[in-house]
Order: C-alpha cells, then sequence, then structure tokens
C-alpha cells in the first residue's frame, strides 16, 4: 500500500473524526469544507479531544502537535491532485456525492482511490459518476470515530480486488477492525440492522407502551448497549435516521422500514437531537 496523503472531504463529525485518526497514525491529511470556518472549527474540535488525550498522558504534546501539523486546511477541492486516497463524508444526498466525485475524477491522479463514508446509500450508483468504478469503495466509519473500532469496507459492483485490499491494509493501519460487505446492499451491515431496531423503539413510543427513558434504560441495562434508542436519535442526529429509513423504505420498497410519524414531527420542531440542543433530552 502507498498511501501517504489523504484527502477528507466534509469536515462535519465524521469528516473531523477521519482526519484527526488518520493525522494522529502518520498520514498527511488534506481536510476540505465548502467553507474555511467550518474546516477552522473542525480542527479546533481535534485539537481540544487531543488536549484532553494529552491530559490523561495517552499522547505527549508532541505527538499532538505532529498530528495536527499533518492537516492542511482547505476550501478547494484542487487541493486534492497529491492525495492518493480520498475519502468522502459529506451530507447523506447522492446528487451531492456524484458531483464531487464527477469533479474530483478530473483532478486526481488516475491511480488515486476513491471511497465514501456514506452510511447507507449506494456505493456502485456514486461509484458509477466518479468515472472510475474500480478504483472506488465504500469506507464507513463509525461515530466518534476516535473511539469506535469497526469499519466497514464495501465492494461496489465493480471495485477491484487491489482497491478492496487497499481500503482492509488502510483501515487496520488505522488501528480499527474491518469487515466486508460483499455486496452493496442499503445500510450495509450495522446501519441495516441498527435503523429498524431504533424505528421500532419510536414504535414503541407512539403506542405509548413506555417512556423515553425506560425505553432506553430497558436496553442499556437489558442488553447492556452503551445507548438506548433515543440517545442514539440525538446523537446521530434523528434527520439522518429519517434519511436513512426512508432510503430503505424506497430500495426495498417495503414500507415497514418508513420512518415512525414521531421522528418526522421531531424534525419539524427543529429537534433534532444533540447537535441542535434538543431531541428526545435536552443538551446544555
Ligand atoms: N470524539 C472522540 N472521543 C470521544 C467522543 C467523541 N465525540 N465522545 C467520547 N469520546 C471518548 C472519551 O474521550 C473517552 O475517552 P477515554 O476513555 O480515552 O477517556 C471515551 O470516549 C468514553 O467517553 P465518556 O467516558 O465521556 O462517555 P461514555 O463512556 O458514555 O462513552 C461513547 C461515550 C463512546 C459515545 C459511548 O456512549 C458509546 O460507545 N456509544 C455508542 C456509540 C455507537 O454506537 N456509535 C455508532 C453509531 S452508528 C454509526 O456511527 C453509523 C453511522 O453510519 C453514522
Amino acid at each position: 500500500m502507498n498511501i501517504k496523503t489523504i484527502g477528507v472531504v466534509g469536515a462535519g463529525t465524521m469528516g473531523t473524526g477521519i482526519a484527526q485518526v488518520a493525522a494522529m497514525k502518520g498520514y498527511n491529511v488534506i481536510l476540505r469544507d465548502i467553507k474555511m470556518e467550518y474546516v477552522e472549527s473542525s480542527v479546533t474540535k481535534m485539537a481540544k479531544l487531543l488536549d484532553k488525550s494529552v491530559k490523561k498522558e495517552r499522547i505527549t504534546e508532541i505527538q499532538k502537535n505532529d498530528a495536527l501539523d499533518r492537516i492542511t486546511k482547505t476550501d478547494k477541492l484542487e487541493d486534492f491532485k497529491d492525495a492518493d486516497l480520498i475519502i468522502e463524508a459529506v451530507l447523506e444526498n447522492m446528487d451531492l456525492k456524484k458531483s464531487i466525485f464527477s469533479e474530483l475524477n478530473g483532478i486526481c491522479k488516475e491511480d488515486t482511490i476513491f471511497a465514501t463514508n456514506t452510511s447507507s446509500m449506494s456505493v456502485t450508483e456514486i461509484a458509477s459518476a466518479s468515472g472510475r468504478p474500480d478504483r472506488f469503495c465504500g469506507i464507513h466509519f463509525f461515530n466518534p470515530v476516535p473511539v469506535m473500532k469497526l469499519v466497514e469496507v464495501i465492494y461496489g459492483m465493480d471495485s477491484s480486488k487491489k482497491t478492496i485490499e487497499m481500503a482492509l491494509e488502510f483501515s487496520l493501519s488505522l488501528g480499527k477492525t474491518p469487515v466486508e460487505v460483499k455486496k452493496d446492499s442499503p445500510g450495509f451491515i450495522v446501519n441495516r440492522l441498527l435503523i429498524p431496531y431504533m424505528n421500532e423503539a419510536a414504535r414503541l413510543l407512539e403506542e405509548g407502551v413506555a417512556s423515553v427513558e425506560d425505553i432506553d434504560t430497558a436496553v442499556k441495562l437489558g442488553l447492556n448497549y452503551p445507548m438506548g434508542p433515543f440517545q442514539m436519535f440525538d446523537f446521530g442526529g434523528i434527520d439522518l435516521s429519517v434519511i436513512i429509513s426512508e432510503y430503505f423504505r424506497d430500495e426495498f420498497n417495503d414500507l415497514g422500514y418508513a420512518p415512525q410519524l414521531i421522528l418526522k414531527q421531531m424534525i419539524r420542531a427543529g429537534k433534532t437531537g444533540m447537535k441542535c440542543g434538543e431531541g428526545f433530552y435536552k443538551y446544555e
């Protein structure tokens, strides 16, 4: 594997986590968002987390500074021209993802590998717009990226063996445990299981079977999950879970996947979770 420079498209929660982990493992990282202020804020968040690790004596001040020095901030896709691997972590919007990769195909080197961090959408469809479907795959991280050990490596219909091997090796080099998703299917493994379970929790709530707090307590103490489903809704964003549920409904042509009404009402009320200060719970 000859990967030295990673381009991360999107400096939101996932892009920030991916950039942080890659920089800590010695990769040069180019982090791009549409506005420099988003990238600045992303690197400030990273610096805060790394400061905590220094205080806990998990890393040294020098390691922290070296990692931050390896990150180049930009708002231009052109700055990815020397990247060896691109990981896209923008909003779950198929057209947006396709247009980014289509543009990158004209900017990047012939042998640059493209990967999407989509949590549920078709890797094959995104790859089809990239002009290099053989050098394309899914590399799906979990939130919070610095903590979660899993990476799903997803085969697009035309992903080459070499591309998949590179993605597996790269994931291992970040200290993650990759699993292979050999068939491109909505939600892959984890979200295929997680999203219907969360939607079912919303159904329990709508039916008045139990409260938000008691459903969360039941799952945490009865299944030993670190978070209950409503804590998870707030953590990942209710809006994102609705997008994924609707995607499943449409892709599988099965109304059983349709998001519960309460979730849509929460979004209409502007209560999408932690990021906006309120979801099923309130945050300071
Ligand atoms: N970024 C980086 N590190 C974080 C973090 C964040 N956002 N949040 C917590 N951490 C770190 C803390 O610094 C702490 O590290 P140390 O052990 O080194 O001190 C560690 O995680 C534990 O944190 P806390 O003690 O503050 O809190 P906790 O014990 O309640 O754990 C949690 C927090 C790790 C988030 C835990 O609640 C958890 O594992 N939740 C489930 C997360 C999960 O299921 N993620 C997958 C979501 S699905 C998904 O990601 C799919 C998708 O497509 C979007």
